[in-house]
């Protein structure tokens, strides 16, 4: 197995090996692999990984497949990650409006998201590179991830989150796992111009998903789901889409997994966005004719993004798949969201855009009742713990708010008669 690094933009090569992360033109690099062996053969050597606890005992549902990930093995900065649920229930199923829809929770990482795939492989480049440092800009997830692979690779963290609009469980995590964080006067759009331009010329590691190995990493979130249906690819996959890293890496997983046998069908991808924060959505109204940016609002802050940084990828994995972007209201959100949460699985508001994406395609007729569909729930409800509080106690539909008592029995039995 080989590989190197290719500009989007300019074409450029670079080793595989190289320090960059982005072509000195100023394009995205991606990773080009050589893979030599056939479908089947890597199927049975990731499905062996799968049976018998993947790499001696350690379980990582992103290393185990590490052949179509990186070209060289190196040591791994590694939780480890991913091996998440694909959850089934009917109070969703019934919501969303169709039979056939599984949740894949990547709540469920280490630090409670799908970040720490993507970073386990990134931060693993920069330990062998031996980065000085790494920084990232972050509406929250990114920063908690990299905060936590950083300290276990013995790396110093640097962290640029948008000041107030940072859900209080991920600054606390970025924090807590030691990362020196700076809160920019500016929204997530800002901090990603600020963090390229600082990483450049300082030298820094700048892990953000623009990073090819996130990438890499990320597109194991899709390499796992088909391994659990048994490489038998469900219709559509439903993700919901901010910096639009997601929506390129399962591109890029599901054009791969054709190419090298893995799959015959390629599922449809859905990417919802918030209609607050809708640059990709109104593009691809425009058939990507257009291109926009946004001021972004919205409740889903880790969503909350104007000028996604990979937008040219995000149009490709959309093309490629014959997929639709989507948008879907605040109102929306939390509605789903309430739903995910009291089936027991709980996610937080931006995850719970796909679940409102899903039941909108269904609602159009885009996403038929026979389809199979799988929606990725993209972080813990815990992240976002105020915007739970807000909801149960703001007199919303399904709100379910905490009440106040003596401490006496017939207290609790004049409560309980009151809700009947
Ligand atoms: N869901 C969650 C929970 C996220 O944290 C993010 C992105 C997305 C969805 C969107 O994914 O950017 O790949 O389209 N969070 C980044 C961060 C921006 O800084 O944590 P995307």
């Amino acid at each position: 197995m080989s590989a190197v690094l290719r500009c989007d933009d300019c074409g450029q090569m670079l080793a595989a090996t190289s320090p960059r992360v982005q072509c000195p033109c100023g394009g995205l690099l991606a990773v080009i692999h050589q893979i030599r062996r056939s479908g089947s053969s890597l199927k049975a050597l990731f499905d062996g990984r799968r049976r018998r606890g993947d790499l001696d005992g350690h379980e990582s549902g992103v290393w185990r497949f590490r052949e179509i990930l990186v070209p060289d093995t190196v040591t791994l900065v590694s939780h480890p990650e991913g091996n998440t649920s694909l959850y089934r229930r009917d109070s969703v199923a019934h919501f969303i409006g169709i039979a056939d829809i599984a949740l894949k929770h990547e709540g469920e990482n280490p630090t409670g998201s799908f970040k720490d795939r993507g970073m386990t492989v990134a931060a693993t480049r920069a330990a062998a590179w031996g980065a000085p440092a790494v920084a990232c800009a972050s509406t929250g997830n990114t920063s908690a991830s990299m905060a936590a692979y950083a300290a276990q690779a013995g790396i110093p963290a640097l962290v640029f989150v948008p000041a107030g609009k940072v859900a209080a469980g991920k600054l606390a995590q970025a924090l807590a796992y030691g990362a020196r964080t700076l809160m920019v006067r500016g929204d997530f759009d800002d901090c990603l111009r600020l963090v390229r331009e600082a990483s450049e010329a300082l030298g820094i590691a700048l892990l953000n998903s623009i990073n090819p190995w996130r990438l890499e990493g990320q597109k194991t979130i899709v390499l796992e789901m088909l391994q659990q249906r048994g490489w038998d690819p469900a219709d559509w996959i439903v993700v919901p889409a901010g910096n639009l890293g997601n929506t390129a890496a399962f591109g890029k997983a599901l054009a791969e997994a054709r190419e090298w046998g893995l799959i015959r069908k390629v599922p449809r991808i859905a990417s919802i966005q918030a209609a607050g924060a809708n640059p990709f959505h109104r593009s691809f109204r425009t058939g990507f004719r257009k291109r926009f940016t946004v001021k972004a609002e919205t409740i889903a802050t880790a969503i909350r993004i104007g000028d996604p940084a990979s937008h040219d990828r995000g149009v490709r994995a959309i093309r490629e798949t014959r997929g639709v972007v989507a948008a879907v209201s605040d109102k929306e959100i939390l509605e789903a969201k309430a739903v995910v949460d009291a089936s027991g699985i709980g996610c937080e508001p931006a995850s719970a855009a796909s679940v409102a994406g899903a039941r909108l395609l269904v609602k159009q007729g885009l996403i038929r009742k026979g389809d199979s569909v799988v929606a990725i729930l993209t972080g813990h409800v815990l992240k976002d713990a105020q915007t739970v509080m807000d909801y149960h106690r703001g007199g919303n539909q399904r709100s379910n708010p905490p009440v106040e008592i003596e401490a006496s029995v017939s207290a609790v039995e004049r409560f309980l008669k009151r809700r009947g």
